[in-house]
């Protein structure tokens, strides 16, 4: 863990704008800066940054936040990393807590094990470029397969010379331990004797996405030798086959912009279609597809776009991959190359626009693709047919979205021409079936929150409630300070029993008078995400003698500086009129901040107050009549109230 002084260092220390300015051209526009955004492709710039507040803003696609998620969204980091690249921008040195010396040391081994692999790299690039062998051999190879420099480059290809230790001798010979060249399987040790791995074969480094090297594919130069056509780096510490994605480091970026994730099988696929000008693809490395990978392009899009080679043979077993998909709640398409193509061959011979055509064209939905797949199988096979229908629906129950489920049994009845009906059924039976299976797992399981999944989740309501309780944190984030002048209104009734108001001024901070006024009665914010801004904004006001927003956003969870970020930037604001015909009372000229402040509490109270009257009356029918008789009670106690309430805000008005 980093240490909590290093994080409040490096928040301390961090300039939003300094760190966005790296990968975007910032301008000056009034207070804030504009920039073209780097989400989208747009060409007037709507992506703002305010370095007063310390957030950011995207209205081309509405992301936003601190300078934190900003790391997260652009550069895909973890929360750690973002740290750590920030760290290392302000030369701040990372001080690391709570790690037993075991951590440490296996930490260290980690870092050992990436220098390692990120010295072999080097030195399998270079082999290629410099070294007589490399070009002669390993370079041909490349260009014949029709990669540019510039494409070499990118993905740091490499060559690994036709001798049985030359790159495990150079490693030592500049001081790395062969203890770490084994680990990483760079090199295999063989009693008192060492080998390369690699030897004679050309390769291809395999990136985090972060951009650490993790390991390497190494390819033979000749088809049709007895040794395995591809070989790949072991498991280690640093690599695991089923958590990697070839590609994802260089595509990233591109991924998130065009909201699709192109999945092929292969590293040269991969690169064929950078060079082409697609960018957004990934491979699995000839391996079945894994959640651990799929999770990886989660991360970045909900869409998948899955590209087959040619060749209908392993095209059945590929197909699990694609319920795999589903079950992550992503979007699957398909889409086949012509038979005796791969990716690979096809981007080689075919320019951007036939290749961009090619997909837009034959890109199926996993629906549609099942069914023309396995219609050749099945025609006037009644037996197949079923088959084919009930693997469908199989697909279709892996979708936690009830919606998107709908869809598509709608759509599988007009393929294969079988009434919804029964499609539905065969849907809950199969769902009944899982569900039983996951409780029954859930039961023996000590982590069950794993397990059962994905049911309902609650629909957020956008409603008045939350648009009140959204202003009170945008007061309190630019005002909770400020003290004010409050005018505290009493209700007492005179010998006539009329009601009178008496009012006072008091001074007070606005964070005192919202906590004060919410607490009295008894209010919590019914939005989990603001609730929990609410109770982190009043400790910090109660602890800190200055409260700088710029600090506090820098300070939050991205999620939260996002939630701050929309309400502070976001241009929607107040529309009076909407709100008068939902019966709240707005101001309609300048007020001064107490008026606001006092004016949506009483806002936020009056609307609980009608909630509560609806409440009463909508169970009235349902009680017994001596209920009855104490809820009218209520009732009417109610409704004196939410009177009392709408002429006190007669007066802050
Ligand atoms: N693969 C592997 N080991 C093998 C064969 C394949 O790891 N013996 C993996 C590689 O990642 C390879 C992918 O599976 O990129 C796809 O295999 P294949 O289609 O056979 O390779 P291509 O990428 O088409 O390779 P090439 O065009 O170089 O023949
Ligand atoms: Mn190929």
């Amino acid at each position: 863990m980093i240490s909590r002084t290093t994080i409040d260092t490096v928040f301390e220390t961090t300039r939003l704008e300094e760190v966005i300015g790296d990968f975007v051209q910032l301008k000056k526009a009034g207070s804030n800066l504009k920039a073209l955004s780097p989400f989208t492709d747009e060409r007037t710039p709507s992506f703002m940054v305010s370095p007063a507040k310390q957030i950011w803003k995207d209205f081309s696609s509405g992301k936003g936040g601190n300078v934190i998620s900003f790391l997260m969204q652009h550069e895909h980091f973890t929360y750690p990393e973002a740290i750590k690249y920030l760290a290392k921008k302000y030369g701040i040195e990372v001080e690391e807590t709570e790690q037993t010396n075991e951590q440490k040391l296996q930490a260290d081994e980690r870092e050992s094990l990436y220098l390692v692999s990120d010295f072999a790299k080097r030195y399998f690039h270079n082999t290629l470029l410099k070294v007589e062998e490399g070009k002669a051999i390993g370079l041909t190879y490349f260009k014949e397969r029709g990669f540019t420099k510039e494409t070499i480059e990118k993905f740091m290809l490499g060559y690994s010379p036709n001798q049985w230790d030359a790159f495990t001798n150079t490693a030592i010979k500049e001081g790395y331990k062969l203890e770490f060249l084994e680990k990483t399987g760079l090199s295999i040790v063989k009693e008192e004797k060492q080998f390369d791995r690699f030897k004679n074969r050309v390769i291809f480094p395999i990136l985090s996405m972060s951009g650490r090297t993790l390991g390497f594919g190494g390819r033979v130069l000749t088809n049709g030798k007895k040794a395995a056509k591809y070989l790949n780096s072991p498991e280690s510490d640093i690599y695991h086959k089923s958590k990697v994605l070839y590609g994802i480091y260089h595509a990233k970026q591109e991924i998130a912009k065009e909201n699709n994730c192109y999945l092929v099988e292969g590293y040269t696929d991969v690169i064929q279609f950078h060079q082409t000008g697609i960018k957004n693809v990934v491979s699995s490395s000839g391996t079945a597809l894994t959640h651990e990978q799929i999770r990886l392009v989660n991360r970045l899009t909900k869409n998948i776009t899955v590209l087959f080679d040619g060749d209908a043979a392993g095209l059945k077993a590929s197909l699990r991959g694609i319920d795999l998909i589903l079950e992550q709640g992503m979007n699957v398409k398909i889409c086949t190359f012509p038979e005796g193509e791969d990716p690979d061959s096809f981007a080689k011979n075919n320019s951007f626009e036939k290749l961009t055509n090619f997909l837009k064209e034959n890109t199926k939905d996993f629906i549609n693709f099942k069914a023309s797949i396995l219609a050749s199988e099945t025609k006037n096979d009644p037996i197949k047919k079923a088959e084919t229908i009930r693997d469908m629906v199989v697909s279709i129950a892996k979708i936690p979205d009830v919606i998107k489920r709908e869809v598509y049994v709608k759509e599988c009845s007009r393929i294969m021409d079988i009434s919804e009906e029964v499609l539905f059924n065969t849907l809950a039976q199969i769902l009944q079936k899982e569900r039983r299976y996951l409780s029954e797992r859930a039961k023996k399981s000590t982590h069950s929150f794993d397990v059962i999944s994905s049911e309902k989740q609650p629909v957020q309501k956008v409603d008045i409630q939350f648009k009140l309780e959204k202003k009170l944190i945008e007061l309190l984030l630019l005002y909770g300070v400020n003290e004010e002048n409050f005018e505290e209104v009493t209700i007492e009734t005179n010998e006539n029993g009329e009601i009178i108001f008496k009012s006072e001024i008091v001074k007070a901070k606005v964070f005192e008078k919202i906590y004060l006024d919410l607490q009295e009665d008894e209010i919590e914010f019914t939005n989990e995400n603001l609730k929990e801004l609410y109770h982190d904004l009043i400790t910090c006001f109660n602890q800190e003698q200055e409260f700088q927003l710029d600090h506090f956003i820098n300070r939050l969870e991205p999620e939260k500086a996002e939630t701050v970020t929309h309400l502070l930037m976001d241009d929607e604001k107040y529309h009076l009129d909407n709100w008068e015909s939902k019966d709240i009372y707005v101001k309609d000229k300048d007020y001064s901040i107490a008026q606001i402040v006092t004016e949506t509490i009483l806002n936020l109270r009056r609307y609980l107050v009608s909630q509560k009257i609806n409440e009463l009356s909508e169970e009235i029918n349902e009680l017994d009549t001596q209920q009855k008789e104490n809820s009218l009670k209520d009732i009417v106690d109610y409704l004196t109230l939410k009177k009392i309430l709408s002429e006190k805000l007669n007066r802050v008005l």
